[in-house]
């Protein structure tokens, strides 16, 4: 007999088949909800604080009433993980809540639906940090707010069957003729040794790993500029990477089924893996040790 794993359900720990939501719940009509993962590295979430700083953000976008404070979601996510050891993705998820009936217009004083779960986290394999991975490119035909984490995301579902249709990693989104971000991850470009990465607008989701590889670019005399990136930037790239909570950063090495400059992860790619991996290694051992 396989148990189910514990989830967390409107501030409850119970298994996850016996969680049951009402089929008028907005996250499930419209939609309507926000959401975050974390990565946890050995029991130690990483950057939990600005990934709930975030959550913050995308809730007062919608205008839905934060049910906890930054403490409380960190102490959560704690109790959950004592049933979820090693390395996990923590998904947390709040909907507007089930009103008694299906409306567009926002009800007031709605208690919002909380759910949080852990899964084993899947980190890029040895061969896919090694040798990167394959991209296609696609017009970004999503709306206007991508800076809100929203569970509304089939946008980006369709945006990362494109991909997955030709069995590549992602699918690198273009506006207007500039670089956005990919469907489920940011992306950064390297010319002559200088990393860009798009401007922190409503176009993108600004990553909490993209803001981690800013900081970490610094720190390591790498130099990277924030500003807008043009197709013609990206098909000519040196490197390209991707990053997200689950992917860290990852190379890609071919976009449209062609080389990106060598063919191969570039060397301020290693640099940037490396301090990277740095970080987690740190990050962890000071949380162990407080
Ligand atoms: N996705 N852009 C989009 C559209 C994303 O969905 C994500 C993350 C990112 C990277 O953000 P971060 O570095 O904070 O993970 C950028 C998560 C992992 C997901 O939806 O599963």
């Amino acid at each position: 007999m396989t148990t189910s794993p514990i989830a967390h359900f409107n501030g409850q720990l119970m298994p996850l088949d016996r969680i049951s939501i009402s089929p008028l719940d907005r996250g499930f009509i419209f939609g309507d909800g926000v959401y975050e993962v974390i990565p946890v590295y050995g029991g130690a979430p990483l950057r939990a604080r600005e990934h709930f700083e975030r959550l913050q953000r995308s809730m007062d976008e919608i205008r839905l009433k934060n049910p906890h404070t930054v403490e409380e979601w960190v102490r959560l996510t704690e109790e959950l993980l004592k049933h979820h050891p090693g390395n996990q993705s923590v998904y947390i998820q709040v909907t507007r809540g089930a009103p008694p009936k299906r409306d567009h217009v926002i009800p007031r004083d709605l208690a919002p639906t909380v759910f949080m779960m852990a899964n084993p986290l899947a980190s890029p394999s040895r061969e896919q940090i090694a040798n990167g991975v394959a991209c296609v490119t696609a017009q970004d035909f999503r709306w206007e707010k991508c800076h809100i984490k929203s569970t509304s995301l089939l946008g980006n579902v369709l945006a990362r069957q494109i991909s997955a249709d030709v069995g590549a990693t992602e699918t690198i989104l273009l506006r207007d003729g500039r670089l956005t971000e990919a469907s489920a991850s940011n992306v950064f470009v390297v010319k002559n040794g200088v990393v860009a990465a798009a401007p922190r607008d409503n176009l993108i989701l600004l990553g909490i790993t993209y803001d981690l590889l800013v900081r970490l670019a610094e720190e390591g005399a790498i130099k990277l500029e924030v500003r807008p990136i043009s197709e013609s930037e990206v098909r000519s790239a040196d490197e390209i990477w991707l990053t997200s909570s689950t992917k860290e950063v990852l190379a890609v090495t071919t976009l449209d089924g062609e080389p990106v400059g060598g063919g191969k992860p570039g060397p301020l790619f290693k640099r940037m893996h490396a301090l990277f991996q740095e970080h987690k290694a740190q990050a962890r051992k000071a949380r162990v040790a407080a």
